[in-house]
């Protein structure tokens, strides 16, 4: 199914997106087939650089579905933005990815970045990753409609574990 959107601001691309992302999913192909149509409609048209998801496994992050360039397979507790998401179980937004402590860079090319856990029964089983070469390219709009992709994600169980 081709995606269409003429939407010019960050929140018209999402509003316009969204509804196209559910009608996507198809319960016939597997979870990460799934996850790698949505995160390759949201990449083409947020215009990031890397999109992709990171699932809680053994007590580390495992690398998921995503669509980008090649991205490190393991993350520990409490490493690197992925890894800080999970622990304190919040959404990191980090504009400028070379002042973040810790940050564990896949490519030289990512400026900036969002990371936001997904929850399920209070516990968190994936996390999204969101990399663009541009600084400062995340805010709160991007958290607010990166959680109604998350809510999609839920209701579909498209959950890796
Ligand atoms: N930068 C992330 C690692 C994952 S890649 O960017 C795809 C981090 O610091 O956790």
């Amino acid at each position: 199914m081709e995606i269409s959107n003429t939407a010019t601001t960050k929140e018209g691309k999402y509003l316009a997106l969204l509804p196209q992302l559910a009608a996507l999913i198809d319960e016939k192909v597997s979870v990460t087939v799934n996850l790698l149509n949505l995160f390759s409609a949201l990449k083409e048209t947020m215009n990031w650089f890397w999109v992709g998801c990171y699932y809680v496994s053994d007590n580390k992050l495992l690398l998921g579905a995503f669509q980008g360039p090649t991205a490190c397979t393991r993350i520990d507790f409490g490493k690197g933005v992925c890894g800080k998401s999970w622990q304190k179980r919040e959404v990191i937004c980090v504009d400028d990815v070379n002042k973040f402590e810790g940050h564990i860079a896949c490519s030289n090319l990512t400026q900036s970045e969002l990371v936001l856990p997904v929850i399920v029964n209070d516990e968190v089983k994936m996390v999204i990753d969101l990399d663009s070469e541009q600084l400062a390219n995340f805010n709160e709009t991007d958290v607010l409609y990166m959680n109604k992709v998350i809510t999609i994600i839920k209701n579909h169980k498209l959950i890796i574990d």
